[in-house]
């Protein structure tokens, strides 16, 4: 009975099974070329938005109709003959079997037009990986300064060491990279005697008891900006980690878990404070935890 009902309404159909399908499909190519031929004009988000859900809903309706005019519904029952077909069965029969070879023509054509569908997705896909820029590589490890580079001021003036009194802090950036976010430092004057080099190499760092830190704090970024010349503390305003100046800017408190990197320092010909170098390691938090190779 199902069966019967089920051919009444293939029959009833005016357009062949399978154009639902074919239509869906070629509506999601078409939708996805589109697409990546909007974006790759400069993009518009709310016609990129409206292809892609196009190109997604074309599949999802063609895959549905798929299932629902073409699959086997599944619960026939066939009453098996008592005698031998005669000549009209027999003619029955090849019919049967030429519409299975249309059948079979037809879902390979419509598996093609998935495929162009589902390509033509992947195609449009691929696209926004452009977006993403070129690598960064070792560009976010290392900052302007250099050796020889000197420190200025917010302004632009290069600073000598009697510009700034014993318990002063001022920040510095290197010369000609007034911008650079990532090469903002905090210079302090030190007492006399005070600077401990906690690792070897640093001994020189310290010219007439100035030292400097990168002011980029190592637990999520925000610039150090407070200094406590008493006790030789730094702090961050954002979450309030505290970094020892003399244990080379090491957490003492909070969530920071890494040193402020330390810069080198020197005086230069001219009698200018300027760096020896670039930080002692990646500056910032996270990832940069990895020390330089
Ligand atoms: S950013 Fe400095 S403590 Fe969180």
């Amino acid at each position: 009975m199902r069966s019967d009902l089920r051919d009444m309404s293939r029959r009833q159909r005016t357009s062949p099974p399978g154009s639902g399908v074919a239509l869906a499909f070629g509506f999601s190519a078409v939708s996805s070329i589109a697409l990546t031929v909007v974006y790759g004009f400069g993009g518009q988000p709310q016609l990129e938005g409206l292809l892609l859900g196009i190109a997604l809903g074309g599949l999802a309706v063609g895959l549905v109709r798929w299932a629902q005019d073409l699959m086997p519904g599944g619960g026939y029952v066939e009453q098996r003959d008592t005698e031998m077909g005669g000549p009209a069965q027999s003619a029955a029969a090849v019919r049967s079997f030429e519409r299975g070879e249309q059948e079979v023509q037809r879902r390979s054509f419509l598996g093609k037009a998935l495929a162009a569908a589902l390509g033509a997705l992947g195609l449009a896909a691929l696209f926004p990986i452009r977006s993403l820029g070129s690598a960064p590589g070792t560009s976010l490890e290392v900052t302007p300064w250099a050796e020889g580079i000197r420190a200025v001021t917010i302004d632009g003036e290069p600073v000598r060491p009697e510009d700034l009194e014993i318990g002063g802090v001022l920040t510095v950036f290197p010369d000609g990279h007034l911008d650079a976010a990532d090469a903002q430092t905090l210079l302090i004057h030190l007492p006399p005697g005070v600077y401990r080099p906690v690792a070897s190499g640093r001994e020189g760092w310290a010219p007439e008891d100035f030292v400097a830190f990168s002011k980029v704090c190592t637990h999520a970024g925000c610039p150090v900006g407070l200094y406590q010349p008493a006790n030789r503390r730094l702090f961050c305003p954002c979450h309030q980690s505290i970094f020892d100046v003399l244990d080379a800017a090491a957490p003492i408190a909070g969530p920071a878990t890494r040193p402020l990197p330390q810069l080198p320092l020197e005086i230069d010909a001219d009698g200018f404070i300027a760096a020896g170098g670039d930080y002692s390691e990646p500056i910032g938090p996270g990832y940069w935890s990895r020390p330089r190779a």
